[in-house]
C-alpha cells in the first residue's frame, strides 16, 4: 500500500550540493507520513547522512503498527489500541491480527489457540538448561539465553521454508516464552517448576505457572486474568523501537527467528527501553522510603540528577495512549481485587504535578506506558525483576510479525548503517620498542 511519488506532478525534494541539484523522491505512506527517500544519495552524491539515534530515518516501510505521536495514536493493523482494548480484544487475538494483518474468525482464533497449548511445553532437555544458571540470574538473562536455545530443537524450524513452518515457529516461540518466563521466576525462588495446564487460557496458565504449587493450585480471578491480557496487548507492538529495530536488523542478516527475538528481549532490558517499568516501581519506593516530596524529587530531576522513570517518549509528543488506557485499569483492578496501593496514589500525584511543570510540559513530557504498567503487575503480585520480561512476553508477537514482513518481503538488504570517522587519520604502525613509557 506504500505510495512512491516520484514523478513531475506529484513531490519532489531537492538537494543542492556543491552547485549540483539533485532531486530526491518523495515517498507517502497511507496515512500521509511523508519521507525523502536517500536510497540513491550517496551513490550520486559520495554523502551519506548523518542522524545518531536515528529519530528521523526510516528503516523501512512496513504495514503491521502506526503511531503518531503529535496526536497520540496507535494502531495495529489499522485498529486504533483504545478499540482493541475496549472491546475486550484478547492478547492471543491480537498476536493473530499482528503477524496475519486481520482479526482472526472464530475458527482461526481456536486453531491459533490449540496450536499455542499444543506447544506449550518445553522440551525436557531445555528444562535443564535452567540448571546452568545461578539462583539470582536474571530472568531476563534466563529468557534470552532460553529462546535463543529453543532453535536448537526445532533445527526443521531454522531455515523457515513455508508459511505452515512459520507458523509452527510463531507458535512455538509466543506459548513457550511465558513458560520459559515463568520458570525463569520459579528458579529465581527455588521454586519447582509447575508444568504448564492445556484446560488453562494463555493468561491463566502463565499465572498457574508462577504461582501455582504442586500441592495448591492457584486460580487466578477473571479481573486478574483480563488485567494480564490488557498489559501484554497494549505492549504487543510499538513499530520501530529499540528491540523491533533490532529484531529486525538481525533478520536482515537471514538469522532465524528464535535468534532474531532472543536479540530484541537484550535490546528490550535496558533502563531507557523495557526496563523502565521496573525503574517506575523503584522510583517511587525512594521518593516513599526516604520520605522525599515530590516536589524535591522532580526539583532533582529538573537539575538533571536523574530522568523521571515512565515519563518522555521518542515518538509521543502528547500522550501515550496506551498510559492512559493502563492508568484507568489500574485503579479499576485495585477497586475489584479490593487493595490499596500507595504507590499508585503516589504515582497519580507524581503525573499531576510533572504535568503541571513547565520543565515537562516545554519538553512534552508525558507519562509512558511504563508509568502505570507496574502498579498492574504489583497487583498481579509479579515481582520487579519480572517486569520487563512481563513486557517481552507482550511484545513477542510484535516482534514476531516484524520478522515475517521483512523476511517475506525477501529483497530486503541486509542493516549496515554507515558512520563519520572521527579519529586518527592514517599513520605509520609503531613498533613496541619505539612506543616510549607509560
Ligand atoms: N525525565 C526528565 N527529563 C527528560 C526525560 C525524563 N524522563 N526524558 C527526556 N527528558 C529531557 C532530556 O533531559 C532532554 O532535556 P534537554 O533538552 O534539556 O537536554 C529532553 O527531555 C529531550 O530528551 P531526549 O533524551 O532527547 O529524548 P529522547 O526522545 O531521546 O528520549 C526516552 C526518549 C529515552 C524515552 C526519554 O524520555 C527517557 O529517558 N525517559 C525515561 C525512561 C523511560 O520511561 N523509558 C520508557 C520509554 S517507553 C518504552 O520504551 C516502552
Amino acid at each position: 500500500m506504500l505510495k512512491k511519488q516520484a514523478d513531475a506532478t506529484t513531490k519532489t525534494a531537492y538537494l543542492i550540493l556543491d552547485g549540483t541539484t539533485y532531486e530526491l523522491p518523495v515517498m507517502v505512506g497511507t496515512e500521509n507520513e511523508h519521507a525523502i527517500d536517500i536510497t540513491k544519495l550517496r551513490n550520486e552524491t559520495g554523502h551519506i547522512t548523518y542522524d545518531p539515534g536515528y529519530a528521523n530515518t526510516g528503516s523501512c516501510s512496513s504495514a503491521i503498527t502506526y503511531v503518531n505521536g503529535e496526536e497520540g495514536a496507535l494502531h495495529y493493523r489499522g485498529y486504533p489500541i483504545e478499540e482493541i482494548a475496549d472491546k475486550h480484544g484478547s492478547f492471543i487475538e491480537t498476536a493473530w491480527l499482528l503477524i496475519f494483518g486481520k482479526l482472526p474468525n472464530h475458527e482461526e482464533r481456536q486453531e491459533f489457540r490449540q496450536m499455542l497449548t499444543d506447544n506449550e511445553l518445553l522440551h525436557e532437555d531445555l528444562r535443564h538448561h535452567f540448571e546452568g544458571f545461578p539462583s539470582k540470574g536474571h530472568p531476563m538473562a534466563i529468557l534470552s539465553a532460553v529462546v535463543n536455545a529453543m532453535g536448537c530443537y526445532h533445527p526443521d524450524l531454522l531455515e523457515i521454508q513455508t508459511e505452515e513452518e512459520f507458523i509452527q515457529a510463531a507458535a512455538k516461540v509466543i506459548s513457550k516464552v511465558r513458560t520459559v518466563a515463568a520458570w525463569s521466576y520459579r528458579k529465581s525462588q527455588g521454586l519447582p517448576f509447575m508444568y504448564p495446564n492445556p484446560s488453562l487460557s494463555y493468561c491463566q496458565n502463565f499465572l498457574h505457572m508462577m504461582f501455582s504449587e504442586p500441592y495448591r493450585l492457584y486460580e487466578p480471578s477473571k479481573e486478574e486474568t483480563r488485567a494480564l491480557s490488557l498489559f501484554f496487548l497494549l505492549h504487543a507492538d510499538h513499530e520501530q523501537n529499540c528491540s523491533c529495530s533490532t529484531v529486525r536488523m538481525v533478520q536482515s542478516t537471514q538469522a532465524n527467528l528464535f535468534a532474531s527475538v532472543s536479540a530484541g528481549i537484550c535490546a528490550l532490558w535496558g533502563k531507557l527501553h523495557g526496563g523502565a517499568n521496573a525503574g517506575v516501581i523503584r522510583m517511587l519506593h525512594e521518593i516513599r522510603n526516604n520520605e522525599m516530596t515530590i516536589d524535591s524529587y522532580l526539583e532533582r530531576v529538573k537539575n538533571k540528577e536523574f530522568r523521571l522513570m515512565g515519563f518522555g517518549h521518542r515518538v509521543y509528543k502528547s500522550f501515550d495512549p496506551r498510559a492512559r488506557i493502563l492508568r484507568k485499569a489500574a485503579t479499576d483492578l485495585l477497586g475489584t481485587l479490593g487493595t490499596d496501593d500507595d504507590l499508585l496514589e503516589l504515582a497519580m500525584e507524581l503525573a499531576e504535578k510533572a504535568m503541571a511543570d513547565d520543565y515537562f510540559v516545554s519538553r512534552k513530557l508525558y507519562p509512558n506506558v511504563d508509568f502505570y504498567s507496574g502498579i498492574i503487575l504489583r497487583a498481579l503480585n509479579i515481582p520487579v525483576d519480572m517486569f520487563p520480561v512481563m513486557f517481552a512476553i507482550g511484545r513477542m508477537p510484535g516482534w514476531i510479525a516484524h520478522w515475517y514482513e521483512a523476511y517475506s518481503a525477501g529483497q530486503e538488504k541486509i542493516h549496515r548503517p554507515r558512520q563519520i570517522y572521527t579519529g586518527e587519520c592514517r599513520r605509520p604502525y609503531v613498533s613496541m620498542n619505539e612506543r616510549g613509557k607509560k
